[in-house]
């Protein structure tokens, strides 16, 4: 698949976001080893830290369909800044794709790719703790 369809499927479930308390639509699609694409958006709680990015809500709901292996994630927000992953959402997606492709894209239709290890670089893997 095709960067430029991935970022349009993260557009898409932009459209999605239930973001009152930001305004700040954010938008995820993971495209899976089977060439699935799952897609999620952020959705907040009036309780501010419940909420949810859309690179977590992706994820659950591709694990919860039954796919773990996964290819690439495009990110795509509001404004002319890219969306970069949280620490928390890098976090949670390399308990699944350590090696995935990152694709975050701005509203003028320009993005950037980088590899997770490029985020998360020392990402916590509880197997390396154990003796
Ligand atoms: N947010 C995401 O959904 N993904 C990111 O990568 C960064 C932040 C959401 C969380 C919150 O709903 C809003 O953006 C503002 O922080």
């Amino acid at each position: 698949m095709e960067v430029a369809a991935l970022l349009q499927e993260a557009q898409k479930a932009q459209q999605k976001s239930y973001s009152p308390y930001s305004r700040f639509k954010v938008g995820a699609a993971l495209l899976g080893q089977s060439g699935q694409v799952y897609t999620g958006s952020n959705i907040e709680n009036s309780s501010y830290g419940l909420s949810i990015c859309a690179e977590r809500t992706a994820l659950f709901n591709a694990v919860n369909q039954g796919e773990r292996e996964f290819k690439a994630i495009a990110v795509k927000g509001s404004g002319k800044g890219f969306i970069y992953p949280c620490g928390a959402c890098l976090q949670v997606l390399a308990e699944f794709a350590p090696h995935l492709r990152i694709i975050v894209g701005n509203e003028e239709d320009e993005w950037e790719e980088y590899l997770l290890s490029d985020l998360l670089p020392q990402a916590f893997n509880l197997s390396t703790q154990e003796g």
